[in-house]
């Protein structure tokens, strides 16, 4: 393999998971890499390692640039598997090295991988390594997205390490954001955000500004998953920025829907199309025909989400009560939810999903909307005006 360095001295030595397509029920259509990155200098150090049936590609990598035997360090960034799965044959292999990580990391390595990790040695924000010229700083950044969670920082090349933050699931056969379709990236990026760091949106707030006030100058990210950025990194920072903010650029309805004998369907169309006759726009998402991780990345950005669902069992149609378990998990900040669907005889699933958004504390736009068995013209009138209504209520 040509060897990527990321400037002299720092290379990506990670392998690209072409074929993921559920990441712990994330949907990763584009697959994924694993990025574990070597700096070398009088001393060597290898950041993160990968997932572990990758090992032989990483050992093989990290072999070109320098016998296992002879690396000094290894840091560790992040224990979730991922990222820490093929730590135990990389310490053997490279039995010299230390291997530091967060005090939460050193815990979670033992638990994870035994007591021979009893030997990590823990750093904590402000810690330094010296490689030789190049100087590793550390910044824990607990929650993001783990309690050991921690970000490594080149300081004399101003690369930042950050592990899964400002990551992608993007598998590609290019490195870095100048080699790769910016609209894929940038959409991919939100669908990382919006499924794995939206629920710590105030930390990452605050951890952005924390490292802003440090005034570090950071020419690359290089973060763990994904393509590096290195043209234009403070484009992700911004984008970070917005999203934890839970700034919206578009008046945008989302609606998110499953249906069974296509009531619920013939509703959600008549909805959409009294939000369109406002100006606004809508998108809808069948969830049998769609998933969880998409409608997560369609709220991202938009102002509003209408869920609806066919009663079943007297309750919510089961990927809708999925899909409930998952949205309220990740708390969206500043969206207005509202709640449609039908039934035969008694109802059951708009109150469920209205007491699952109240427990989530989202702002809930009411009325809600019903319909008995299949909607007639009648019916499609109310959902047509009640979309107008809900569009109304959004329109900025
Ligand atoms: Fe990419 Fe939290 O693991």
């Amino acid at each position: 393999m040509a060897k990527t360095a990321l400037k002299d001295g720092v290379y990506w030595v990670g392998v690209v998971d072409w074929n993921m397509r559920d990441f712990h029920g994330y949907i990763t259509n584009r697959g994924t890499s694993y990025n574990a990155y070597l700096v070398q200098d009088e001393k060597t150090a290898l950041v993160d390692t990968v997932k572990s049936p990758f090992v032989g590609e990483l050992v093989s990598n990290i072999s070109e640039i320098i016998n296992l035997e002879k690396l000094d360090y290894i840091i560790v960034n992040h224990v979730e598997m991922d990222h820490s799965s093929s730590l135990p044959i990389v310490a053997k292999l490279a039995k010299n090295a230390k291997i530091f990580s967060t005090q939460h990391g050193k815990e979670e390595l033992i638990k994870h991988y035994g007591h021979e990790f009893d030997r990590v040695e823990t750093v904590k924000s402000g810690d330094e390594l010296k490689l030789g010229k190049k100087t590793l700083k550390f910044l824990e950044a607990p929650m993001l997205h783990w309690p050991d969670s921690m970000f490594t920082y080149i300081e004399e090349d101003k690369i930042l390490l950050p592990n899964d933050a400002f990551g992608q699931h993007f598998a590609s056969s290019y490195r870095f954001d100048d080699e790769v379709d910016n609209h894929i990236l940038m959409e991919e990026a939100a669908k990382y955000y919006a499924n794995i760091l939206m629920l710590f949106a105030p930390l990452i707030n605050k951890k952005i500004n924390e490292v802003i006030a440090m005034d570090i100058p950071i020419d690359i990210i290089g973060p763990s998953h994904g393509i590096i950025w290195r043209k234009n990194p403070i484009q992700i920072i911004q984008a970070y920025q917005k999203w934890s903010n839970g700034i919206t650029s578009q008046d945008k309805v989302v609606i998110v829907f499953d249906t069974m004998w296509e009531s619920t369907d013939k509703m959600a169309r008549a909805i959409a199309a009294g939000i369109c006759s406002q100006d606004i726009e809508t998108k809808i998402l069948k969830l049998r025909s769609s998933n969880n991780t998409e409608a997560v990345t369609e709220i991202l950005e938009s102002k509003a989400v209408l869920a609806g669902s066919p009663t079943l069992n007297n309750g919510i149609f089961p990927t809708m009560g999925s899909f409930m378990t998952y949205i309220t998990g990740l708390k969206p900040k500043g969206k207005l939810w509202g709640f449609f669907g039908s039934y035969g005889w008694g109802g059951g699933a708009v109150r469920g999903l209205m007491e699952m958004a109240k427990k989530a504390n989202f702002e809930i736009y009411e009325p809600t909307l019903e319909v008995k068995w299949v909607p007639d013209e009648t019916d499609l009138k109310k959902c047509f005006e009640f979309g107008q209504q809900f569009a109304q209520k959004i329109k900025t």
